[in-house]
């Protein structure tokens, strides 16, 4: 079966439901994005208790694992995890069914409409997904790291950040989080009927501003390792 034949029939597979109709899987898109970004950003302002030094980025990491009993940290878990589910399956879902529905290949394609952002969404989310696995080997089992510490969540960020090939892995990784952000913020909005010329301005002052502070900060992590103004 070719890629468009699969498509077709993994389309017909889902029947006709909310989920089915792709402006359906583009609200699930929309609010599990939501989620996520709304998670990379309280997680980007939660790390900067590292400039703080060990005492108040660990006592922060205590807090997160002990909060309601140990029992929020699983909770919060379980809703990240849920949403990137969902967030990946309506992604592929959707590409499948573009795939099928193009009559030509890719040389056929016409971007006017669509910005160079939106052409990288794909590549850019497969590379934060890989992002993602690699940073919970890194800094939350620490599989992956050299010198992982259970104890002690700040020697493990200093060292880590110490490698350059890890702090360049982890700036690269923020740049595609930039991408994807940028785009993913302003087609949310769009996803979800906010899309109106009076708006448009403000819908794309939020999507810049909150990418290049998202990424602007999560950068300086892992430069601070390496210029040593975090130690
Ligand atoms: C340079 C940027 C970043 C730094 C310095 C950083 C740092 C950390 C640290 C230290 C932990 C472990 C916390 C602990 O167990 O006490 C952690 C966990 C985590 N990070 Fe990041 N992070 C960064 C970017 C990101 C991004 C961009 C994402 C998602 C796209 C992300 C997703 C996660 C997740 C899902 C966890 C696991 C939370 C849990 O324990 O369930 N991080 N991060």
């Amino acid at each position: 079966m070719s890629v468009a034949e699969q498509s077709i029939a993994g389309a017909e597979a889902r029947g006709h439901g909310f989920l089915a109709s792709s402006v359906g899987r583009k609200v699930i898109m929309a609010a599990t994005g939501i989620v996520l970004f709304g998670f990379v950003t309280v997680h980007m302002i939660g790390n900067t208790q590292a400039y703080l030094g060990a005492e108040g980025f660990n006592g922060y990491a205590k807090f997160l694992h002990t909060m309601l009993h140990g029992a929020g940290i699983w909770i919060f878990r379980a809703v990240l995890i849920s949403a990137a589910g969902l967030h990946v399956w309506a992604a592929t879902t959707l590409t499948m069914d573009n795939l099928a529905a193009r009559p030509v290949g890719y040389r056929a394609q016409q971007n006017v409409a669509s910005t160079w952002a939106s052409r990288t969404m794909r590549w850019s989310g497969v590379i934060l997904a890989a992002f993602i696995v690699y940073h919970l080997l890194h800094l939350t089992t620490g599989t992956v790291h050299p010198n992982f510490d259970h104890t002690n969540p700040y020697a493990n960020f200093v060292s880590g950040f110490k490698v350059p090939a890890v702090a360049g892995f982890y700036i690269v990784a923020q740049l595609c989080l930039g991408l994807h952000m940028w785009h993913g913020v302003w087609s949310f909005s769009q996803s979800l009927g906010l899309s109106h010329p009076r708006y448009d301005g403000l819908r794309r002052g939020f999507a810049y501003g909150l990418t290049f502070l998202v990424v602007g900060v999560n950068i300086t992590y892992p430069i601070a390792v390496l210029t040593g103004f975090i130690h």
